[in-house]
């Protein structure tokens, strides 16, 4: 360890900052959120100063004195600690020489081989400040982690906490029993994301206001449907991801990606429920068993699903057998497949001159119920099939026969949005060959409609210019 990480009192200290510059300022700008004494001392700072929007009189600030004239030694007199921050080369050095001689601890900006301590990278949520360091060997890491965790973390968690703070006596007098107190509590930092943009005066009175019509679970367990998207775990929600971070058990199927999996907290249980060759699986009696017995030997429950968890997942028998035994259970949405989708393929899926509409079916239907679709799909309209690709010569031969064209453009999109993402350009009339003649598996979404065209001609033209290269 190379460094020694201490948090400064701030109203105990004076701090020098030398230079104007960008980098003087985004220094003035953090510790005008403390109260700190603070001089600024730089030949153009008044400018620079008010340009930024830091005066005393834009951040109310009392403790600021802005200097516009050169440093001198003095200046260095009752400072607790200096940052330089000039493009004046001489300055710097001088200024550094001197506090060094001081014995103040002195800080180059960006310069940690000439400074005596580094400024870390940080945040805060309320009273919560954290703060992070490579001891400069690793910047932009440190970076990356500041902003992972600042995900985790939503910024009303502090006003949150404050609000908290000040409903706790009527919180009590409202949930008088200990352990449902606790689960309020508990809920209520989960969902800290909801209050964001409010103050903490009103988010103490919804917080009272909840405490009066609280409703939680029989048990301290839960269960939270998540949408864990179509693959890509970059699609995850925030939401999503803290879920998967905080559970105790995951309980998921095959639809679910690998790198969404990886994302889940290390010691998790993780349950595979689908279906496998050969093998039927728990079923969905059993699955619906499962997670609400999880719940309620006390378990934080994910029940992870691909896409979105309210559309073609079976999410309603879920929540009613988790209602029905008084488990707290929250949905949180995920990406659905027709949306990562029309992303990866840049198809808008209404468009002002081809659609004015958007059905999203199921293909997994009994032989001759495609009869009806003619009034989904067709001119102006979009369609999505989901789950078609074994049923889609059905499809095809349904739809051309209630007279939508058979000229339709089509794209047949298989695990969209991952690395091994395939998809193939067509017409309705030759939907089947199309599946067919590549192997096309589950997962994969059937989009019928005009809006498919210039997607597909774009296909087209990338691959005769790649076969001319070639
Ligand atoms: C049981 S449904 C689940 C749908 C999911 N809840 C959603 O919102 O995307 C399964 C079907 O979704 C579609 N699907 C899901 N993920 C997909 C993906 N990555 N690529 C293509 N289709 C996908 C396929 O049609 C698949 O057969």
């Amino acid at each position: 360890m190379t460094s020694i990480p201490v948090f400064l009192t701030a109203d105990k200290h004076h701090i020098l900052i030398v230079g104007a510059n960008a980098a003087a300022m985004a220094k003035l700008g953090l510790f005008s959120a403390t109260p700190a004494r603070l001089s600024i001392i730089a030949p153009g700072a008044a400018d620079a100063v008010k340009a930024s929007g830091l005066a005393a009189e834009d951040t109310g600030h009392t403790g600021l004195n802005v200097h516009d004239r050169p440093f001198t030694e003095d200046d260095l007199t009752g400072k607790t600690l200096v940052y330089i921050a000039t493009d004046d080369r001489f300055t710097e050095e001088r200024a550094l020489r001197l506090a060094t001689a001081r014995g103040l601890p002195v800080n180059v900006v960006d310069q940690p081989t000439k400074s005596t301590f580094t400024t870390p990278a940080q945040f805060t949520r309320g009273p919560l400040h954290v703060a992070f360091s490579s001891g400069g060997a690793a910047p932009v890491f440190v970076r990356r982690l500041r902003s992972s965790l600042e995900k985790i973390l939503p910024p009303s968690l502090g006003t949150v906490a404050q609000a908290a703070g000040a409903a706790r006596a009527r919180v009590k007098a409202l949930i008088p029993d200990a352990t449902r107190r606790r689960l309020f509590w508990d809920r209520l930092y989960d969902n800290a994301g909801r209050y964001a943009d409010l103050d903490a005066d009103d988010v103490e009175r919804l917080i009272v206001d909840a405490a009066r019509t609280h409703r939680v679970g029989a048990t301290s367990g839960q269960v939270q449907l998540v949408g864990a998207g179509p693959g890509d775990p970059d699609l995850l929600t925030i939401k999503a991801h803290r879920a998967l971070q905080q559970a105790d058990v995951i309980v998921y199927d095959n639809l679910v990606s690998r790198d969404v999996l990886a994302l889940a907290r290390r010691d998790a249980d993780l349950i595979f429920v689908g279906k496998r060759e050969g093998d039927h699986g728990i079923g969905q009696n059993g699955i619906n068993d499962l997670i609400t017995e999880r719940a309620l030997r006390g378990d934080r429950v994910v029940r992870l699903k691909g896409g979105d968890p309210l559309l073609f997942a079976r999410a309603g028998e879920e929540l009613k057998a988790l209602r029905d035994r008084d488990v707290h259970v929250e949905v949180i949405p995920g990406i659905s497949a027709f949306q990562g989708i029309a992303a990866t393929t840049q198809i808008p899926l209404t468009d002002r001159e081809y659609s004015n509409s958007l059905t999203l079916v199921t293909g997994h239907v009994k032989d001759g119920a495609y009869k009806d679709w003619a009034r989904l799909a067709g001119e102006g309209r979009t369609l999505a099939v989901y789950m078609g690709v074994r049923n889609a010569g059905l499809i095809s031969a349904g739809l051309t026969a209630e007279g939508v064209p058979a000229s339709t453009p089509v794209a047949v999109v298989e695990n969209g949005t991952r690395a091994t993402e395939r998809r193939f350009y067509g017409t309705l009339g030759d939907l089947a060959a199309l599946v067919q003649e590549n192997s096309v598996k589950s997962p994969a979404l059937l989009l019928i409609g005009d809006v498919v065209r210039n997607a597909a001609e774009l296909n087209l033209a990338e691959r005769e210019a790649l076969a001319a290269t070639a």
